[in-house]
Parts: C-alpha cells; structure tokens; sequence
C-alpha cells in the first residue's frame, strides 16, 4: 500500500486529538488508503512558521490547525477563504495544484451543520454567545452569516466581546449585537433561547460553569457547549437537570472535520462512519 497523500493536525498539545481517529477512519471508508492524518505537534510557538511553510515543503495536500495556532497561521497563508478572513482564524488548510496555501475555517458552519442536525432553527432565536475567543467568533460570524438577528456576546474581558461585535456589526448592519461583562446579575438579565459556551470553563478536568447555578434554564431552551471533553460538562449537566435541550460540541467537531475532508479530497465525507469514531474515543 502507497501512502502519497498525507494531511495532520497542527497544534499543542495535539496527542489526545480526536481527528487523526475520525479522518483515518473515513480515508478507510471512503477506500482512500493512499491517505493518511498524523498529528503534528509544534511545541515551540516561535516555530509554528517553519511548521506552516513546512505543509508544502513535505508535498502535504492539507491540514489542521488547532489551539493555540488557529490565528498564527495566518500570516504565512497565500489566501484565505471569505469565512476564515471574516473570522480571522484558520482551522484548515488546503494546498493547491500550484503550491499555495489556503486558509479556510470550517468552525462556524460545523456549529451550523450540528444545529440543523437537531432541527434547531436560528434566524427568529434570541442567542446568547459566553466568551469572545476564537471558537465565539466563528461560531458568531456564521450565525450572522445565516440569517441569526439578536446575539448578545458576554464575556469576562468585555473589551474583546466589544471588539467581536464591533468587527461583525459592520458586516452584518441589520442584526442586533449586543455585549456584557460576565456576572451572575449580567446573565439574569438576558432572555435567551440559545445559550452556546464558547470559553474554556468546563474543560477537561475544570469543574467551573460559566454559568450561575442560581439561575434556572427552562424547557425551551437550548444550551450547546463547544466543549466535547467531558461529554457533559458541569453546564450542560445544569441544564439538563433543569429540563432543557443540552448539547455538546462532539457534532461540530465531526462536521468541521467533515467540511474538511470534503476540501482535501473533493469526496462527500462519511459522516456517520466519522460520527461512530469521535463518540468511540
Ligand atoms: P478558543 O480559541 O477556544 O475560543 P480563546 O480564544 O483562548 O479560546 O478564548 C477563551 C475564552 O474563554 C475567552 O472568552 C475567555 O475569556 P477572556 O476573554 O476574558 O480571557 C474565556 N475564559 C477562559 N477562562 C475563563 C474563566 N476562568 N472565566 C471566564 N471566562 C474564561
């Protein structure tokens, strides 16, 4: 068997990714066994423009980006596509016949394609957004960018939840996006139908919510957190106890892989097949 067509994940620490498992195993399913996914760890920030010009040295055909490097890559990409330069991070990259490398972001419509998966509808929905990093960018832009009108952004730095909404303010004129500091009296204030966590509280072994245990969710609510890690995280664990719709970030993972395996190889992805492998791990 001859292996010529080879992508992987840069990023640090990339040993507990989930993505080499899931894009392997869809290059088997797909009967692409000249591909490949193999982890790239770049442990030295200052090295991460040797490890981006290095995809197309070693005749890569692609690759990941994750934290912490989803911005840094930018600079030494040859064009990014209109999400990724909206968002302005990276978290694919595609090589193209000439040598050029492009940036795209699958993040945000990942998010999207999970949400349309459960049938949530967002363009008449009041969302709130906790946390204004990377993930809350992507996720932001492409609600705007499909038809979402009422956001607020809370976050615990509220200068960079103004500047977010500042950035897609003046790209999306008619929505309504609105900015909080994060407190408990900030969160009681805000009707929301969709609650999405974007910030790291809850991750791995963190047992911290973003959210105030105090403040109940209802049924018709739905809370989404992009952390995967642990399954249920101790926000969703409150939301489901108070009877509202929770769900984790497993499925935007799977589809933001899914978008880019459909950019490397062209072929529709196996979504279920990539689905079975993220929820086995
Ligand atoms: P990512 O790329 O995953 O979005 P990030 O860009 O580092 O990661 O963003 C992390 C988010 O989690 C930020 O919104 C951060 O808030 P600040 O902007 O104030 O730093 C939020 N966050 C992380 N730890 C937090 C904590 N202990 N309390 C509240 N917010 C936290």
């Amino acid at each position: 068997m001859i292996i010529d067509s080879v992508v992987g994940i840069i990023g640090w620490p990339v040993s507990h990714s989930i993505s080499p498992i899931m894009h392997n195993r869809a290059f088997l399913q797909m009967g692409l066994t000249n591909w490949c996914y193999v982890p790239m760890p770049v442990a030295n920030y200052g090295r991460i423009k040797e490890a981006v010009l290095g995809l197309r040295a070693l005749g890569f055909k692609g690759a990941n980006v994750t934290i912490p490097y989803k911005e840094a890559v930018v600079p030494y990409l040859d064009r990014l596509s209109d999400d990724a330069r909206a968002i302005g991070a990276v978290n694919t990259i595609s090589i193209d016949s000439e040598g050029r490398l492009v940036g795209h972001n699958t993040d945000g419509l990942g998010f999207i394609k999970d949400l349309l998966e459960h049938s949530v509808e967002i363009t008449k929905k009041r969302v709130l957004i906790l946390g204004a990093g990377g993930s809350s960018r992507a996720i932001v832009y492409a609600m705007l960018a499909h038809g979402c009108k009422n956001i607020t952004i809370v976050n615990r730095t509220k200068t960079k939840a103004d500047d977010l909404a500042a950035a897609f303010q003046s790209l999306f004129k008619e929505a309504v996006i609105e900015t909080k500091e994060l407190s408990p009296d900030a969160l009681r204030k805000i009707t929301a139908d969709i609650v999405v966590n974007t910030t790291s509280m809850g991750l791995g072994n963190d047992t911290q919510s973003p959210w105030d245990e105090a403040l109940a969710f209802s049924q018709d609510q739905l809370v989404y957190d992009v952390i995967y890690n642990p399954k249920v995280t101790p926000l969703l664990k409150q939301a489901g106890c108070d009877g509202a719709q929770a769900l984790n970030g497993i499925g935007m993972l799977v589809h933001q892989g899914a978008l880019a395996f459909e950019i490397w190889t062209g072929l529709k992805a196996p979504l279920a097949v990539m689905k079975k492998a993220a929820l086995a791990t």
